[in-house]
């Protein structure tokens, strides 16, 4: 039995020195245009959805239905995390295509709310996917994850009105005072989607505020060298 465990003992001694001598030579690749080998991936995908669901398991889901938190959320997204989770009808960009792992397309698929919450709060370490929980409290969070519950349905066009009728960038961090936002009543941006949408981005236009500016619906352009144009 004693032999037996010292053999145990000595091969994980060896392999983790063969790991360190792999390690030391620098052959491990973080280079994020090369994906993990299949085996790796799956242990990274299994040990990040353990983590994730064991932590999301205490978490009490709120009401998720609330008009004026839903458009708050649709500001804060469109600020925050569509050049990286994307929006309806926007196809890839550049973040979303170049990030590894690639952040999953929000804008087709709804996330389970109390996983989402835990994860939009904390982050994911050595993945592009920020904590805003740094520097937004609970309240903005629940907004954005009652808004990824409806984004799948959204058409472009409602995505747009949406977001032009809320408040833009906004989360009690003193970059805008919630409390004097009189939502605009819910029939008037879902009626006649695409008038209703410019409707609501000149609504918009006199603000003149920073924040106005980040939610703007038409995204700035910039042209590549080889001439390609690119939206963001
Ligand atoms: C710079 C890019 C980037 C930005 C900006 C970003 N995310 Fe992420 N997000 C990611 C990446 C990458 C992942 C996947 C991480 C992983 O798989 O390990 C992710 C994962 C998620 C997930 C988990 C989705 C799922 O189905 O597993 C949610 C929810 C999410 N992000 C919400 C948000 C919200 C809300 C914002 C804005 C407040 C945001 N993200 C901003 C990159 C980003």
């Amino acid at each position: 039995m004693n032999r037996f465990v010292m053999g145990v003992m000595t091969t994980l001694a060896g392999l983790a020195a063969i790991g360190a001598g792999v390690v030391m030579t620098g052959a491990v690749s973080v280079a994020a245009d090369e994906p993990h080998s299949e085996p790796v991936h799956q242990l990274l995908a299994l040990a990040r959805s353990r983590a994730v669901g064991s932590e999301a398991a205490d978490i009490d889901v709120p009401p998720l239905d609330d008009a004026a938190g839903i458009r708050r959320g649709a500001g804060n997204y469109a600020a925050m995390c569509a050049t990286c989770h994307l929006q309806p009808g926007s196809g890839p960009t550049e973040l979303s295509a170049g990030l590894y792992p690639a952040p999953p397309d929000l804008s087709t698929a709804a996330p389970d709310p109390a996983r989402a919450f835990w994860i939009i709060k904390h982050g994911i370490k050595a993945s592009g996917m920020p904590a805003w929980g740094t520097s937004m409290s609970d309240a903005y969070l629940w907004d954005m994850v009652a808004f990824l519950q409806r984004l799948p349905a959204m058409s472009p066009e409602d995505y747009l009105a949406e977001v032009a009728a809320s408040d833009g960038h906004a989360h009690g961090g003193g970059e805008h005072m919630m409390e004097d936002h009189q939502p605009v009543a819910e029939d008037d941006h879902h009626a006649g989607a695409p008038g209703a949408h410019d409707g609501a981005a000149d609504h918009h236009a006199p603000a003149q505020s920073p924040q106005a500016a980040a939610v703007a619906p038409a995204p700035p352009t910039h042209i590549h060298p080889d001439g390609k144009r690119h939206e963001h």
